[in-house]
């Protein structure tokens, strides 16, 4: 099965993974959601989150209780972490503990350094540079919905932010088209872009500035705030210059008849936003959420050699 080789590996980057693991991986949290597949692991993981978080807090957790495992929130106001701890230090003592690490934190680099001295595996619950385990749950919910990922166009609209970064990594791994709308100055990582065009075997991974454009005949709209954690302080300023890419009846008019909506939430309606799409038949967020759930359940039993009941 092409998700053995997942066994002990870390998953910093959506890139980190191959076509055919994360086929596999796609694969098996469908299995998983139905349960037709049931996994079992009486492992440890541990939560080091320095940002807050409720889908991917929960999801991880509820997952490894599911498993049979137990979780450990080890977040930087109760542990050494926010005295500061050399990240060298506190990697290699959570390593003698747990059996997987799932870190939320805001540069990637500190994420790696964590990885490079902890021997299990370590787990990218959200740097400001990707956020792969939201991607997973999106690309299963597009999955679900159009029983394929080949040849469908997914349009992201707004911040080139760690959301934008995954999703073009995603995309290109399964063969999907990409296209990134976004405001000038506020594009995706162009290392990540370049990277996302070298994966795709022949589907489109495109950045631009126009909105409708990029919308017109896309299969997935997708979009998230304006201003992410840790931004807060810039978000007012942004919204006039965000307003052109705001995901509304309007704009959502240009896409294809059948298009759905995702949004990674939390949301803030009525600007990246309105109320109308996010409750509108065409937006599938709760399920996305939902599938956060299913799909990392599915991967941590593939990090973890989780077996079968
Ligand atoms: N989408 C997502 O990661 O949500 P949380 O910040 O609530 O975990
Ligand atoms: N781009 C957002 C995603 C939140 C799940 C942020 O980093 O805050």
């Amino acid at each position: 099965m092409s998700v053995e080789s997942l066994r002990g590996r870390d998953l910093l980057s959506m890139a980190d993974l191959s076509v055919d693991e994360l086929r596999g991986l796609l694969d098996l949290a469908a299995a998983m959601k139905t349960g037709k597949v049931n996994l079992r692991c009486n492992k440890v993981l541990g939560l080091l989150f320095q940002k807050a978080s409720t889908r991917t807090r929960v999801s991880f957790t509820v997952a490894m209780y599911q498993l049979g495992g137990q979780v450990i929130d080890l977040n930087s106001s109760v542990t050494q972490v926010g005295r500061g701890e050399p990240t060298i230090d506190t990697a290699r003592v959570l390593d003698r503990y747990l059996d997987v690490l799932a870190i939320r934190t805001f540069e990637q680099q500190e994420l790696e350094t964590f990885a490079s001295y902890a021997k299990i595996p370590v787990i990218n619950a959200l740097t400001d540079l990707e956020h792969p385990c939201q991607v997973l749950a999106d690309l299963q919910t597009v999955k679900e919905q159009f029983g394929q990922l080949k040849g469908l166009t997914l349009t992201y609209v707004g911040d080139g932010n760690n959301m934008a970064n995954s999703l073009m990594l995603g995309c290109a791994l399964v063969g999907m088209n990409v296209r990134i709308a976004a405001p000038s100055g506020y594009e995706p990582d162009g290392a990540i872009a370049q990277q996302a065009t070298e994966i795709a075997a022949g589907s489109e991974v495109l950045v631009t500035q126009d909105p409708v454009e990029a919308v017109k005949g896309a299969h997935v709209i997708y979009t998230d705030v304006w201003a992410s954690m840790g931004q807060e302080d810039l978000a007012e300023g942004r919204l006039p210059i965000f307003q052109p890419y705001q995901v509304n009846d309007p704009l959502l008019s240009h896409a294809d008849e059948q298009a759905i909506v995702l949004h990674c939430l939390p949301a803030h309606r009525g600007e990246e936003i309105t109320d109308e799409v996010m409750e509108g038949s065409q937006s599938l967020v709760w399920d996305q959420a939902e599938n956060r759930l299913h799909a990392q359940k599915a991967l941590l039993a593939c990090l973890l050699g989780a077996s079968a009941i």
